[in-house]
């Protein structure tokens, strides 16, 4: 097997790749360090080769032996300001090596809470994606490498500790977990989470982890997982993982979920109490085909994880919820691209991405996901579903467990997809799709009575009619989110006073459509005016966590001196509170403005 060239990694594969890994961690809550052996079965890619690279980011490596013992020659070279440092082992010709390490202070995977920033208990979440891994393990973390692993995990008795691996649900009394990935995975997909957690089971193979004070709310929540998992199966293949669980974080969780094998992470916000923002869950549970399986080779593949993911997520969601309520979500989709189009360089708007020389860390664009999903929606049009369908199902299983670049995926999609359907190249024009900027003038429409409904409200009330007088009965959350978005910058202030008082925005408790506020609150200067507005901009900024949606209401005050002012004022005291990566995300955007 031969391995891709990737830039964000200083491994070697080609001459030796991990094949296994034996992690044997200690978590110490008071030092915030992991301290720990790791041992690694290797593989000779190259016969006779007898270097191992692995990445490393401020780690302290402390000794490297072979199997029995023996010390080996090692060095840890400079540190490389995006990739951090590589570790070089010379291994000879042994099999195995093992390496005794601590964290560092800069081990950006890792998150410690207090119990002020949880609903209870000390806290520790691993976030490895995309390049975070060799922050807490010695690892060539480049998605092209698999491995299986097995871990043993010390952690204070009163906490319980879980992985992305087979896991078990009860508390040990000595605080001594053990866990098995018996499937290959990457090392971005290694995860582990220490807290207060309790499971409560939602069917025969998925349940939820959370602390007590939100677990009974996660699991009423959650309830559909095990009908998504079936509808999942139905559209592509078997669930090739066993059990699908999955583990609420603390709000300040950088991201809205992590597909995290066999235990996905999510965010508290998805607990709306109305079951509204489960098709994240959807998304998640759609990575353990389109990313978890077959996987992008390199970050500039990234739209085969998450353009493929997004368009499977809302194929299960058209599944369990319906046509209608789907066309929402696409429509949604649709405008929050070109919004994010418009600020990016058209370069960084192609699905195949450049990043080489950059950290692919910036947060997930929504490029590599919405246009991506809409390039799938598109040859959906052009082939016809079934031929689709058939297609991805049997991808998913050819290449399941391997990696998958852009060029080779593209070379299967014309030979066994569009020739058969007797679809030209410039039918679809997959030239400008993948290796050209914005969107293409053949992407589909979702058109939505919902929304069109929705439109005339807008209409209505810019023109003069009370919200009071709207005709909003019955309306789901992506339908506020709509009016909210539809509304325009200028609208003026009485209008919006209006709203709030009626509707209530300011105190939301569903995040989309509270984020959607804030944004019209803050872009039309409403803000400065109404105090509730103003204390919710605030409110919102110190306790959420979510870096896509401290991203979009940051930008917004970015763009006007006032804004700035204020923005600099919160973060100065939210920030320590934030997650590391959601904290650079801010400061980037702060910084630039
Ligand atoms: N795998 C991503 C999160 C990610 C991507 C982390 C790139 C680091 C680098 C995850 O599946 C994801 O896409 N999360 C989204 C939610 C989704 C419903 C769009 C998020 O966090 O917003
Ligand atoms: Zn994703």
């Amino acid at each position: 097997m031969s391995y891709p060239h990737d830039p964000h990694s200083h491994a070697r594969p080609n001459e030796i790749a991990v094949q296994h890994l034996d992690l044997d961690v200690t978590v110490d809550f008071d030092a915030r360090r992991l301290t720990g052996r790791a041992t690694y079965t290797l593989d000779r890619s190259t016969p006779g080769a007898t270097t191992v690279v692995l990445d490393t980011w401020d780690l302290d490596i402390r000794s490297v032996t072979a199997a029995d013992g023996t010390a080996l020659e090692h060095g840890v070279g400079e540190p490389h300001p995006l990739l951090g440092r590589p570790l070089t082992i010379v291994a000879g010709s042994e099999d195995t090596v093992v390496v005794d390490y601590a964290t560092g202070e800069g081990a950006r995977a890792l998150q410690w809470l207090d119990p002020a920033q949880t609903t209870g208990e000390r806290f520790l979440f691993t976030q490895s994606q995309p390049i975070l891994a060799r922050s807490w393990i010695p690892c060539q973390d480049t998605p092209a490498v698999r491995h299986t692993y097995r871990a043993t995990v010390r952690v204070p008795p009163e906490l319980l500790a879980v992985m992305s691996a087979e896991n078990s649900t009860e508390r040990t009394a000595d605080g001594v977990y053990s866990f098995a990935m018996p499937q290959p995975v990457p090392s971005y997909l290694v995860a582990l989470a220490v807290g207060d957690l309790e499971f409560r089971p939602l069917g025969e193979r998925a349940g939820v982890y959370a602390e007590p004070a939100v677990v009974d709310a996660a699991a009423w929540e959650f309830a559909d997982t095990e009908r998504m998992m079936e509808a999942a199966e139905r559209l592509y293949g078997p669930y090739r993982w066993g059990r699908y669980d999955l583990l609420v974080l603390p709000p300040s969780f950088p991201y809205g979920g992590m597909e995290n094998p066999r235990l996905t992470f999510v965010t508290p916000t998805l607990l709306a109490g109305d079951r509204s923002l489960v098709t994240v869950v959807a998304h998640e549970l759609a990575h353990s085909w389109s990313g978890n399986l077959v996987t992008n080779a390199t970050w500039d593949d990234i739209w085969l994880n998450e353009g493929f993911t997004v368009y499977f997520e809302t194929r299960i969601d058209e599944e369990l919820y319906g046509a209608d309520y789907t066309a929402m979500l696409l429509r949604l989709g649709r405008q929050a691209l070109e919004t994010e189009i418009a600020t990016l360089p058209a370069r960084d708007t192609w699905l195949s991405l450049a990043l080489a020389d950059r950290d692919p860390e910036g947060g997930p664009d929504l490029v590599a996901y919405e246009k991506g999903s809409l390039f799938l929606r598109m040859i959906e049009h052009a082939v016809g579903r079934e031929r689709l369908d058939a297609f991805l199902a049997d991808y998913f299983d050819r290449f399941a467990f391997q990696s998958m670049d852009t060029a080779t995926f593209l070379a299967l999609l014309r030979a066994e997809v569009l020739e058969p359907a007797g679809v030209g190249e410039s039918d679809v024009q997959i030239e400008a799709w993948v290796y050209g900027p914005g969107v293409p003038t053949n992407a589909p429409d979702f058109p939505s009575d919902a929304f069109d409904r929705v439109d005339r409200q807008a209409a209505a009330l810019v023109a003069g009619t009370a919200a009071a007088d709207l005709d909003t009965a019955g309306w789901a959350p992506q339908q506020w989110v709509h009016l909210l978005r539809a509304l325009p910058a200028d609208v003026p202030h009485p209008i919006l006073a209006d709203l709030d008082r009626t509707f209530g925005f300011s105190g939301q408790r569903n995040i989309e459509v509270l984020t959607a506020w804030l944004e019209l609150a803050i872009g039309s200067e409403y803000v400065w005016s109404a105090d509730e507005a103003d204390a919710a901009v605030a409110g919102f900024l110190a306790r959420h966590g979510r870096s896509l949606y401290l991203r979009r209401v940051y930008t917004k005050l970015a763009a006007t001196p006032r804004g700035l002012e204020r923005a600099r004022e919160i973060f100065a005291s939210a920030a320590a509170g934030y997650h590391p990566v959601a904290r650079a995300g801010v400061a980037r955007i702060l910084d630039a403005a």
